[in-house]
């Protein structure tokens, strides 16, 4: 028995919901699984090269965390992936490839798992919930996770909402994003980034589209961040000048990503401005409209 999984790409915080907020987008990453009498690992695509295939493979050892949750003694495995999401841009390619495999290894074993409990899986294996959670449930998902539980509402998004990704040619890891961010920071930073990031929700869950571009605002992790992506600064002061209706960093980047009304007439305009902005300071990128 083969099972076949499609996973969504995300995009974590969308500005000030840090570790707290994503989406899912369509671009997707599929993971073929069966059991078998050898192992064997097959990443299709290019951009797959480096990544391990063999036990030590992230689709491989999540698969066996599965079965051995669920008592079963570790099977050989079959594993191929194709993938479209690019990786280590901030669009959640190894949450893909985590609920990939919890949801290709619980579909072998009968769906023993509820998606809630592999949700749970995937949150203490990531630290945070953000992608995770947008990628198995996907749309808005709204989530904590504290060290001990996670728990999310999904919100169904706005049908005129659209994403526009700027991808940089050049990887960032999320490591060295996160290790760029102070350990404290000030009272009124967190009250900016609370009330902001209420009113994202807000708006998002009500389809005020308009208050997105009050609510994109960020100081817990951006500000910061902004050192590693030469452009970034400028894209997040100036896009909604240019038809944006919010920009923020994709995740811990270096993708950047902007909300756009469907309806808008700048969406050439916008493309132009990111694309333009990022080649300015010598970084070519890959510009996809998403949803
Ligand atoms: N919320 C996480 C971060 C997403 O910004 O570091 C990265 O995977």
């Amino acid at each position: 028995q083969k099972v076949r999984v499609k996973v969504p790409a995300s995009t974590a915080n969308l500005g000030p919901g840090f570790d707290s907020l994503g989406m899912a987008l369509n671009l997707y990453a599929w993971i073929d699984m069966a059991i078998s009498d050898h192992t064997s690992i097959h990443l299709i695509g290019d951009q797959m090269n480096g990544i391990p295939t063999d036990k030590s493979n992230l689709i491989y050892k999540v698969a066996q965390m599965v079965f051995d949750k669920a008592g079963v003694s570790h099977p050989e495995l079959e594993i191929s992936m194709y993938s479209e999401i690019p990786l280590t841009r901030g669009l959640g390619s190894s949450a893909s490839a985590i609920v990939g495999a919890l949801a290709g290894a619980n579909a072998l074993i009968g769906n023993r798992f509820t998606t809630y409990e592999l949700f749970q899986i995937a949150s203490k294996l990531e630290k945070h919930p953000d992608n995770v959670g947008a990628s198995l449930y996907g749309g808005i998902i709204v989530a904590f996770w504290d060290d001990v539980q996670a728990e999310s509402i999904r919100i169904e998004p706005d049908p005129n909402l659209e994403v526009l990704v700027a991808i940089p040619a050049f990887q960032l890891s999320t490591e060295k994003a996160r290790g760029i961010m102070p350990q404290q920071v000030s009272m009124k930073d967190a009250v900016f980034n609370l009330s902001h990031s209420s009113l994202l929700v807000a708006a998002l869950s009500t389809g005020n589209l308009g208050m997105i571009r009050f609510a994109m605002k960020d100081r817990l992790h951006q500000p910061y961040r902004a050192s590693l992506i030469p452009g970034m600064q400028l894209l997040l002061d100036e896009s909604e000048h240019h038809g944006a209706l919010g920009v923020a960093l994709s995740g811990a980047g270096p993708t950047m990503l902007a909300l756009v009304d469907a309806r808008s007439k700048q969406k050439e305009e916008l493309q132009a401005f990111l694309q333009g902005t990022l080649a300015n300071e010598g970084i070519q990128a890959q510009m996809l409209w998403l949803k």
